[in-house]
């Protein structure tokens, strides 16, 4: 059970809104609203603070420059995010401290704990040894690990000479990551032989084999985790524990422009090729660096928790380079939250005394269902924040969370941001609040944000509208898609023009400033914590020989958010069956992976159709969340909709 100390206090007035108390007053980086006020007269000043925080080889000459589609923060200054996450700790006599707790899945196998000593010389040996391989600075390193330390260590090593990284979630396909190294023109490859999955080993390997036919990987580092057998191709492949045998200790971080690329990661937009969201240096590491503080109110003897994957921004921001810039000790956690029962998350809390619990409303729905009678049998009393990510929280979710996990007594931090934002952007901070279930606070000081309307003029408080960020720039956020310029000004700026950021998220800001997320305003969905576009559903389904058309929509699920629906037409003489339906869902793991397969597949002889072809997804939507049609009068084929009706047992 929760018992422990209280760091909140329920509003007088308004039920299920809570506030800081003395204690985490007392404690937080930022209790004194003030704060916003000062940021907001001058976020530059502001931005420039957080960056005196770090290290730099040299100091920035100008703090923001605003061209239209081109903005930069700090030019001209120098510094390294890997010696900013480990150097600087040992330099100011940290070594010894934990950096890195690893949790495997099997409870009973030892785990890892790396002290930023041993993390500063594990990453320097492989930093040597890929430029070894021939990896120089501006080189992309492709990296297909599951949640072991290497992940992170590989990561440190690349930007830490200047190359650049791309992650590719490990449940990815062979295709999606050969679409992603072919994209960024990877040169090397970091995997592992396997990992384990509710008690079994997972093969990894074979898939980067699949993957790297006709890409420009040269080099594939495997490291050894489930010790499964796997071929390795003379030449090409090179056992990790061998490439790093004998290498150096010793590398020194390569000094970076502020502006340098320092990663790149794919994410779903609303075409089915994913795009390559780049971050670079300077703006990353303060933004990354700051929202950890601020957000989790991090001190020295923090025990940081974020339950994303690696693959994902979150792990990128919220596992790896915050808390290791804040000098803190962060977890990595192999396995499933239900493996080897429903407690396995509260048992690892207890065990590693865990105070900052960072995970996903998908993730806290399906402990609900669960029940709490697994967390009740741990000690959760050392947590102090939680916090989530990903997708708005309903308020039952909300509250089983602060209740039967925070007893309580602690905050919940609902951060609001994207892949493209590098880190997060809206939130109420521990020192601050208000708590406030589906209610993701104000944006970040020095981040300036709002709500319009389709013409870009703000909108009245309690309105919805359009989420956007406005002028200077967050830090963080993305400056550009990989190697499409027009792409990147289309996705983002087409709307209103250079000076907004659409972030395509429907909002509303109440009389105080806290804004609620209301979700995606275009073809996006949340699955599982999973960003995914329909359309990259829709391309995947239709490379099966037997299809001849698809639409995907999305339908509302109690536990993973979001689900992908698919209607499919088949080509004349294919008959629909339960086989033909295992084939699709394959078809769909090949191409992208299990977490896109479609919850239900309905074949249908045609989907409603504007008259010049455009399939009509509204209706499609509408249909599957048994909302109302509307007027479909000016269809092609009206007469669809009863048959679509029928298929799905509409009942409106
Ligand atoms: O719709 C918003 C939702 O997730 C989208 C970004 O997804 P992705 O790039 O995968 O990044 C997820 C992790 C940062 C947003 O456009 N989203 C993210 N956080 C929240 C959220 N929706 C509501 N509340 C949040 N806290």
């Amino acid at each position: 059970m929760s018992k422990g100390e209280k760091w909140v206090q329920p509003d007088p007035e308004r039920t299920n809104w809570y506030w800081p108390n003395e204690t985490a007053k007392a404690r937080a980086w930022v209790s004194d609203p003030a704060v916003y006020e000062k940021a907001a007269a001058d976020p530059e000043s502001f931005w420039a603070e957080r960056a005196e925080e770090l290290d730099w080889f040299e100091r920035w000459s100008k703090v923001y420059e605003d061209a239209p589609y081109e903005f930069k923060w700090f030019s001209g200054g120098k510094l390294n995010l890997s010696h900013n996450s480990i150097d600087r700790h040992v330099k100011a006599g940290k070594g010894d401290k934990i950096a890195l707790i690893w949790e495997p899945e099997p409870a009973d196998e030892e785990g890892r704990v790396l002290t930023y000593k041993e993390l500063l010389a594990e990453v320097s040996k492989l930093a040597n040894a890929l430029k070894q391989m021939g990896v120089a600075k501006g080189d992309r390193v492709g990296i297909y690990l599951p949640m072991v330390p290497e992940a992170i260590i590989a990561m440190q090593a690349v930007v830490r000479i200047g190359a650049v990284h791309s992650v590719v979630f490990s449940a990815f396909s062979a295709e999606a990551l050969r679409d992603r190294m072919l994209d960024c023109g990877a040169k090397v490859l970091i995997t592992a032989d396997g990992y384990y999955r509710r008690g079994k080993p997972i093969p990894l390997k074979p898939n980067a084999d699949r993957a790297l036919a006709g890409t420009q990987v040269q080099k594939v580092l495997v490291v050894k985790r489930s010790g499964s057998d796997v071929p390795m191709e003379s030449g090409r492949d090179v056992w990790y524990h061998e490439a790093v045998k004998g290498a150096s200790e010793t590398c020194p971080p390569e000094p970076m422009d502020a502006e340098d690329l320092a990663f790149i990661l794919y994410t779903s937009g609303t075409t089915g090729k994913p795009k390559g969201v780049m971050h670079t240096t300077g703006g990353y590491a303060v933004h990354a660096y700051a929202t950890s503080k601020w957000d989790f109110n991090l001190h020295e003897n923090d025990i940081h928790w974020c339950t994303a994957d690696v693959g994902w921004i979150t792990g990128h921001t919220y596992i790896n380079y915050g808390p290791l810039m804040n000098g803190v000790t962060t977890l990595v956690y192999e396995g499933t939250p239900d493996y080897p029962d429903f407690g396995r998350m509260w048992q690892v809390i207890e065990k590693h005394k865990v105070t900052v619990y960072y995970t996903a409303p998908t993730a806290i729905r399906m402990h609900v269902k669960w029940g709490e009678e697994w967390p009740e049998k741990y000690n959760l009393s050392t947590l102090r924040v939680l916090g989530t990510v990903g997708e708005p929280i309903n308020e039952e979710a909300w509250l089983w969370y602060f209740n039967h996990i925070g007893g309580g007594r602690c905050p919940i931090v609902d951060t609001w941001w994207q892949t493209e934002t590098g880190a997060t952007c809206v939130q109420a901070l521990p020192g601050m609040g208000p708590f406030i279930p589906t209610v993701a606070g104000r944006p970040f000081p020095g981040i300036r944000a709002a709500i319009v309307d389709a013409g870009g003029n703000e909108v009245a408080r309690g309105e919805g509208g359009y989420l956007v960020l406005q002028p200077p720039f967050p830090p963080g956020l993305l400056r550009g898609l990989y190697g499409d310029v027009e792409k990147y000004r289309g996705t983002y700026f087409s709307e209103y023009g250079p000076g907004l950021y659409f972030t395509r998220d429907g909002a509303r800001m109440d009389e105080m400033g806290n804004i609620r997320i209301t979700g995606r305003v275009d073809d996006v969905m949340n699955v599982a914590g999973h960003r995914l576009a329909t359309a990259e559903v829709e391309d995947a389904l239709t490379q099966h020989a037997l299809v001849s058309e698809v639409a995907v929509v999305s339908r509302p699920d109690e536990v993973k958010g979001e689900v992908p629906i698919a209607f499919l037409l088949l080509k004349k003489g294919a008959q629909p069956s339960d086989g033909l339906k295992k084939e699709l869902i394959k078809t769909v793991d090949q191409h992208i992976g299990p977490t896109a397969r479609p919850a239900e597949i309905y074949f249908v002889d045609d989907v409603p159709k504007t008259r010049s072809g455009k399939i009509m997804r509204r209706v499609l939507k509408a249909l599957v969340r048994g909302e109302p049609v509307g007027d479909v009068a000016t269809l092609r084929n009206p007469e669809s909709v009863e048959e679509l009706k029928q298929a799905v047992g509409y009942k409106s």
